[in-house]
């Protein structure tokens, strides 16, 4: 592999553990790569962290053509640092690349370089419980151009956060707002890939529910605004009626890699698991009826995240007396044990970096 490597002069101090946050602490190197039609993807290169500097005309500033990924370095309890399930994060991404016209990348050169990185930044990998170290493969077009069309130069980076829990509430039950007045996505849109516009478009619903005094918004479908779809930053899962079920994937739902884990580990325990349609209507039917057990999102930052609340027009409805209910300990502990080594996962799920 093509890869240069320049070390920062300086590093900076490594964070205090106890309150790490989300996503505002980055490390002293990144990943770096660019792309134009003559040499394709080219310059793989290590560098210190710095500003990307941009003519104001950047293609991607204009018309949002950038997708990014999310996934997560782990230290073992045996000081080996490990990642889950990466090659599913690479392959998403240029499904993503697929869709927004961007060109695809090497996705066993991207691993590669990532374990390099992380192999340079192995002291920004926090030890204590429930901290990892979270990545950010992204993708920009870059040409200075202000017509509408696909650009002809990109920049593919890799960045890197030490990181806590992603909701305040930690472990504790989050309060979900079922929107009926905005969608996130319709079929044949973008709803499946994991692209800038996506997250820019949920914000205003989502400040709604916050100013409501909720975590985040559960979307349905945008057609019959009917069907459970997903939440801001997770895929969603109920229980009812001692089944789980989580929507499938319609084409306007991304297809999360922790959903398809929990989906994985609930048939491997025999668990009875349902990918299907999901109406609002059926939910609050369950909760009348006494048979909705539990609901939680699945997520790479939320990683398993107990809904206790979900509010859908005049209704608040509470879920397992607003407690963590047992499936959501199940499947949190069952991923968590696979993610830090204390458990073996199914063949392929933990990739040491060798
Ligand atoms: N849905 C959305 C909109 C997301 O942003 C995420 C996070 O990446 C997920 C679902 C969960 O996907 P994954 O489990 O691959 O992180
Ligand atoms: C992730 O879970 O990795 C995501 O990309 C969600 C993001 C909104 C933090």
């Amino acid at each position: 592999m093509d890869l240069s490597i320049k070390k920062a002069d300086h590093l900076n101090p490594l964070p205090d553990e106890s309150c790490l946050a989300f996503g505002t602490l980055f490390t002293d190197h990144m990943l770096n790569m660019d792309y134009n039609q003559k040499k394709g993807w080219h310059n793989l290169r290590i560098e210190p962290y710095q500003p990307i500097v941009m003519d104001p005309a950047t293609m991607v500033l204009h018309y949002g053509q950038a997708i990014f990924e999310g996934l997560k370095a782990f230290r073992s309890g045996t000081d080996e640092i490990v990642l889950f399930r990466p090659q599913e994060n690479f392959a998403r991404l240029n499904r993503s690349a697929r869709r927004m016209c961007i060109p695809e990348i090497d996705e066993e050169q991207a691993l590669c370089a990532l374990k390099e990185l992380l192999r340079i930044e192995s002291r920004w990998v926090p030890s204590t419980a429930g901290t990892s170290l979270y990545i950010r493969p992204t993708i920009i077009a870059t040409d200075p151009y202000l017509g509408l069309g696909v650009s002809n130069t990109y920049r593919f980076f890799i960045i890197l956060c030490p990181v806590g829990a992603y909701y305040k509430e930690g472990f504790d039950p989050v309060r979900i707002w079922v929107t009926e007045k905005y969608v996130r996505a319709v079929p044949g849109g973008v709803g499946e890939v994991k692209t800038a516009g996506n997250y820019a478009a949920s914000l205003y619903a989502g400040s709604d529910a916050k100013a409501n005094g909720y975590t985040q918004v559960l979307w349905l479908d945008g057609v019959e605004r009917k069907y459970i779809e997903e939440v801001g930053a997770m895929n969603i899962f109920f229980v009812i009626d001692g089944e789980i079920v989580t929507p499938k994937l319609s084409g306007s739902i991304l297809p999360g890699i922790t959903r398809d884990s929990v989906i994985q580990l609930a048939r491997k325990w025999d668990v009875p698991v349902a990918e299907r349609r999901i109406s609002i209507d059926e939910v609050v039917s369950a909760h009348e009826s006494g048979k909705l057990g539990e609901v939680f999102g699945s997520g790479t930052a939320a990683v398993i995240s107990p809904v206790g609340e979900i509010r859908y027009k005049e209704k608040s409805m509470s879920i397992a007396g607003g407690k963590v209910g047992p499936w959501a300990h199940r499947f949190f502990d069952a991923l968590t044990d696979i993610q830090y080594g204390r458990k073996p996962g199914p063949d392929g799920w933990v990739v040491p970096l060798g």
